[in-house]
């Protein structure tokens, strides 16, 4: 299966763990965090306060509640700053932590938002090859996303959906319609 790609709202997504794009607290917040933390219902937060936060480019998991997903994988991306203060290689470390919490747990699926995109700021153009590179890296690692057999990028805007889409085609991806 590999690479697939949505335009859609990655709490409704069937897959074994959706991602979260969340900040340092892991106590909820807005865009797909907010989403997230709505869709799960209050368990989530509190799991997420036993945690302790996540440091930048790190990533936690969780169940996920109500959510038809089985675990929730959090990650906390870097706030852009002009690109100069390390932001792409923690966008890529934010990828790299969810892949292999995904591998240690044996998953089989996972879907990915925008990390970073929205109220931090990453300009989309920078950020999707960092985010389909380092995915298809480590696809293409052995052992590293061994157990992984789809990873779907959710796109919930059309705007970043085209920025996937060009990005997959460029690197030669035939693009598999999720089930
Ligand atoms: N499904 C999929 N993608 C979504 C959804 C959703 N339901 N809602 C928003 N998005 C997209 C946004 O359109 C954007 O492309 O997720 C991408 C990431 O945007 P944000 O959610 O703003 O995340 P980020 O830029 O990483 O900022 C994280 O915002 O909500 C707070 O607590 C969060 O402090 C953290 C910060």
């Amino acid at each position: 299966m590999g690479i697939t790609l949505v335009r859609g709202d990655i709490t409704v997504q069937q897959v074994d763990a959706i991602v979260n794009a969340a900040d340092p607290t892991l106590l909820g917040g807005g865009g797909v965090d907010g989403a997230i933390h709505r869709a799960a219902g209050p368990r989530l937060l509190e799991e997420c306060r036993t945690l302790g936060g996540c440091p930048t480019g790190e990533a936690r998991i969780t169940s996920a509640y109500r959510l038809p997903a089985r675990f929730v994988i959090h990650t906390v991306g870097p706030v852009w700053n002009g690109g100069a203060e390390g932001e792409p290689e923690l966008l890529a470390a934010c990828y790299g932590s969810v892949m292999k919490l995904a591998a240690e747990h044996g998953l089989a699926s996972l879907a990915l938002p925008s990390i970073s995109t929205g109220a931090y700021g990453f300009p989309i153009a920078r950020a999707v090859p960092i985010a389909v590179g380092t995915v298809a890296g480590l696809l293409a690692a052995p052992g590293a996303g061994s157990t992984l057999s789809e990873v779907r990028f959710v796109c919930f805007s059309a705007g970043v959906f085209d920025a996937y889409e060009r990005e997959l085609q460029a690197r030669g991806f035939e693009l598999d319609t999720p089930p």
